[in-house]
């Protein structure tokens, strides 16, 4: 058996007294090196880049008359757009192979006692994440014994003053052993510390590593507004399916370009999984076994190649499974990254929620239990139960396979989800909807069970990260042939009769296989634009934009009574 050690960091040496610790830290550190790239520094400038907005030409509406769901009040202020279809343009390639692992960003450049890796994300109310990597990752051939390593502690220093640390937290590390027959892979260790107290709308000044032997350089991350009805306006990052080639290279570099002050990022995150254990690609039609393999270097990798985002919400898509032949399912994901799942009632990193600015945004979990009487559901519930509208106007959805895809890829793969869990999120009014998996972009006009609807949620495909894996370019109906048999579907819905429309459906309002990345602006309590931005045109340009329009006269967008 192979052991995995978790272990409580003991306090370093800086729980002394916090003066003594910031005179310290001003006399080691006279040359305060900030981020050279100022990647860390982009949060506050936020609303320079906001303005760029286009109007969106409303369509006629084809659709005739509107059908509303039971229990939501129909409108007539809603205009489903017509549905559009770009083509790929195939002067481009449908994809690129991933960055190498020898040469910046995705190389190791710090020692194995210098914290790299670094990462953020949003902890709660007045709360952030810190957590970074050391130590020594190693491929070694077979199973693993004995895992020793050296305890670095995993302490943040931080401070509202570049330089001056009068904060300091420390927090825990733990590690793991990917296993299989051939290659197995031992972590560095990962360290998470949650910061507390902090102000809203405010910056704050870091460093982060073990005192007593090594420290980052000097980092910054910006708070978000308090949550509230007045905090707008507020931006939003999306992507999902990123993966490592020098395709996500340009999404990266394009999403950085837009300034979001918070990204999210809707599952599949480095696509570890399409390597063998001995850091080979594995053909796409190499026969499954019965664990994955996976090339774990390769998440190392994409943690240097993701510092520069910051904060980052992630939750798991397929790629993140990743069971090894010991059994082990979600060992890298749940090791690197902290999420707000206890904060938000959540027993699972799988699934969790948060208040950001005036929306509630609820990560779910497609690759955890999600039916009727799982946890995940349970949870789920009482979450709905507590939010309030009032308070954050908006209620905004993500998890990883979209319920809503007219590409032949994925089609209707979690039908079975959404039977389960799209009439909860109707009744809660759930005003959009993001997911990934299928690596294109695809818009929806309101919808609920299949039917364009003027109280039901705008769902966004998003997976155009640019991962590995390229672009899927062909739609089910075009041809309606390109339809897939409903044979081993788990739950084969059927629309008028079909399986797959015979042409775009109404609910679908704008198709486009493109690698690219999303900007939410949430502009006041019912006014909000979305942008999304195609790697190919400079990031002022967007090549779809909606604005949405918070439709109170639905009764499931109005305060619920308690
Ligand atoms: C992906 O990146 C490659 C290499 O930079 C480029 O040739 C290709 O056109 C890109 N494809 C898309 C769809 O952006
Ligand atoms: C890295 O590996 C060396 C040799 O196995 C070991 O002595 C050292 O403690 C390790 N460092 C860390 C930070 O784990
Ligand atoms: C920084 O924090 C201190 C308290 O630790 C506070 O008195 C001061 O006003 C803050 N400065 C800024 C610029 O927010
Ligand atoms: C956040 O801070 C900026 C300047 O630092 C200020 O202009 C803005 O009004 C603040 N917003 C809130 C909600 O406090
Ligand atoms: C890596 O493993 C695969 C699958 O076992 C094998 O086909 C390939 O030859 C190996 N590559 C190297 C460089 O050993
Ligand atoms: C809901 O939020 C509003 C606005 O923040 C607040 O006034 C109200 O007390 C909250 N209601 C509950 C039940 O917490
Ligand atoms: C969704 O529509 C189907 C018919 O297409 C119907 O059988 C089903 O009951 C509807 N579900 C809900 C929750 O309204
Ligand atoms: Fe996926």
């Amino acid at each position: 058996m192979v052991e995995t050690k978790q272990w409580k960091e003991v306090k370093g040496p800086l729980s002394i007294s916090l003066g003594i610790t910031a005179l310290v830290w001003l006399l080691l550190f006279v040359v305060v090196i900030l981020d050279p790239t100022g990647h860390h520094a982009g949060s506050n400038e936020l609303d320079q880049a906001a303005s760029s907005t286009q109007t969106l030409p409303v369509t006629g509406n084809a659709q005739g008359p509107l059908q509303g769901a039971k229990g939501a009040v129909k409108s007539s202020g809603y205009t489903p757009e017509r549905p559009r279809t770009v083509p790929f343009d195939f002067s481009y390639a449908k994809g690129s192979d991933d960055l190498p692992l020898d040469r910046p960003p995705l190389a190791k450049i710090a020692s194995e006692v210098e914290p790299e890796q670094i990462h953020i994300a949003l902890a709660g109310e007045g709360a952030m994440y810190i957590s970074w990597a050391t130590g020594n990752a190693s491929v070694v051939e077979g199973l693993p014994r004995i895992v020793s390593r050296h305890t670095l502690a995993s302490v943040v220093v931080y401070g509202n003053e570049s330089g001056w640390y009068d904060g300091v937290a420390s927090g825990e590390a733990t590690a793991y052993v990917q296993t299989y027959p051939d290659f197995s892979y031992i972590s560095g260790t990962f360290h998470h510390v949650r910061l507390t107290g902090l102000q809203p709308n405010a910056s704050y000044y870091f460093k982060c590593g073990d005192p007593g032997v090594a420290m980052s350089r000097e980092l910054r991350f910006a708070t978000p507004q308090p949550p509230g009805p007045a905090a707008f306006p507020q931006r939003i990052g999306v992507i999902a399916d990123l993966g490592q080639t020098h395709n996500s290279s340009a999404t990266l570099q394009h999403l950085i370009q837009s300034q979001p002050p918070v990204v999210l990022l809707v599952g599949d995150l480095t696509y570890a999984d399409n390597y063998f254990t001995n850091g080979t690609l594995r053909p796409p039609m190499t026969p499954p076994k019965a664990y994955q393999e996976t090339y774990q270097p390769r998440w190392d990798a994409w943690g240097r190649f993701v510092e520069p985002l910051v904060p980052m919400m992630v939750v798991e898509g397929n790629h993140e499974v990743e069971a090894d032949s010991a059994g082990k399912s979600f060992q890298a994901y749940n090791a690197r990254y902290r999420v707000p799942h206890a904060e938000s009632g959540s027993d699972s990193p799988l699934y969790y929620s948060f208040d950001l600015a005036g929306s509630h945004i609820l990560m779910l979990g497609a690759y955890a239990d999600w039916g009727e009487g799982s946890e995940q559901y349970r949870w789920l519930v009482a979450d709905l139960a507590a939010y309030n509208r009032s308070r954050t106007p908006w209620l905004i959805a993500t998890f990883h396979a979209p319920w809503y895809n007219t590409y032949i890829a994925h089609y209707k793969e979690l039908e079975c989800m959404r039977i389960a869990l799209e009439p909860l999120l109707y009744e809660h009014g759930v005003d959009i909807i993001f997911a990934g998996h299928v690596h294109a972009y695809e818009r929806c006009n309101r919808v609920y069970n299949y039917t364009v609807d003027p109280c039901g949620p705008i769902h966004v495909t998003i997976g155009d990260g640019g991962n590995i894996e390229k672009l899927y370019t062909d739609w089910v109906d075009q041809p309606p042939s390109n339809c897939p048999l409903p044979g081993t579907a788990a739950c084969p819905t059927l629309q008028e009769g079909s399986f797959c429309p015979a042409q775009q459906p109404p609910w679908s309002a704008y198709r486009e296989p493109s690698f690219g990345h999303g900007i939410l602006e949430l502009a006041s309590t019912t006014e909000a634009t979305w942008t999304w931005h195609k790697n190919q045109d400079s990031v002022a340009v967007a090549s779809d934009t909606v604005k949405i329009r918070r439709n109170l006269q639905c009764t499931n967008q109005q305060e619920r009574r308690r």
